[in-house]
């Protein structure tokens, strides 16, 4: 549907900030309980929380799952994911932002594919190309400041994706990649600990498990001792 009113006169400060109000209340009060913090002018539509997660100032989130203790930090812009637990998602991210024909079709303009958006003409009533792909990411990922992960992608337990990167093929679990188009530099541990981390799963674990634990996080070797202990 064409949109031929200009929105753009009524938007200011004050209407920018009573709909930021308006959205953080709402998801907020729906994710009561679960300590949700929504930053300054945020954008969240159509996403599920776990407990604890924080969204910074700035950012657009939208058709996406949290898990718990995971955080978004400011100016990003997730569209379409699965973010597992305890993932930290750095400053002015970009996730799923999109994707456009590269291939076989003649143009990559959206009006010669799509009827949606927010051209002012429309050549179709029925899309025929997927504008957007979910983005899967595991869990304790690290997603450093500036990064592009494209459309599709899915990120394994413990990566990390080093700043001003672009992802544009799947990331193992461990691994650290960087560059554009993002490369594997090195992975954070030897498989047997890879392994056994994956295996741990110390993400699902619960709060009680975690606090009594917490001084093992410092060390992967001091982690791995505790385990064969409790056996
Ligand atoms: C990747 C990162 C975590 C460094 O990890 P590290 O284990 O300390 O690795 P090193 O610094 O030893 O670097 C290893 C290699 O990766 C390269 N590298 C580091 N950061 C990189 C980046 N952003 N892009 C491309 N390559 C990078 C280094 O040049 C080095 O290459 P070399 O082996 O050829 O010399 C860090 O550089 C990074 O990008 N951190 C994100 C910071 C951020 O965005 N913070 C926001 C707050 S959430």
């Amino acid at each position: 549907m064409n949109t031929f009113i200009d929105t753009s006169f009524f938007t200011n400060p004050v209407s920018e900030y009573l709909q930021w109000l308006k959205c953080k209340s709402t998801y907020q009060l729906k994710n009561w309980g679960k300590h949700l913090r929504i930053g300054y002018l945020s954008t969240i539509t159509n996403c599920n929380f776990g407990n604890y997660n924080i969204i910074g100032s700035h950012c657009v989130v939208s058709n996406t799952t949290l898990g718990n203790y995971s955080y978004i930090n400011s100016y990003s812009y997730i569209l379409w994911a699965t973010i597992g637990k305890y993932c930290s998602i750095g400053p002015n991210v970009k996730i799923a932002p999109g994707k456009h024909p590269s291939s076989v079709f003649v143009s990559t303009h959206p009006i010669t594919f799509n009827p949606q958006g927010n051209f002012l003409k429309n050549f179709l009533k029925e899309s025929k190309f997927k504008n957007f792909e979910q983005v899967t990411l595991g869990n304790d990922i690290w997603i450093g400041a500036n990064s592009i992960i494209i459309d599709g992608i899915t990120i394994a337990n413990g990566a990390i994706v080093a700043a001003n990167s672009v992802v544009v093929k799947d990331v193992g679990p461990y691994e650290i990649v960087g560059g554009n188009p993002a490369k594997l530099i090195k992975k954070r541990f030897n498989e047997e600990q890879i392994e056994y981390l994956n295996e741990l799963e110390w993400w699902n674990k619960d709060e009680n498990w975690l606090q009594a634990n917490i001084s093992k996080f410092w060390n992967i070797e001091e982690l791995i001792d505790l385990e064969i202990i409790l056996e």
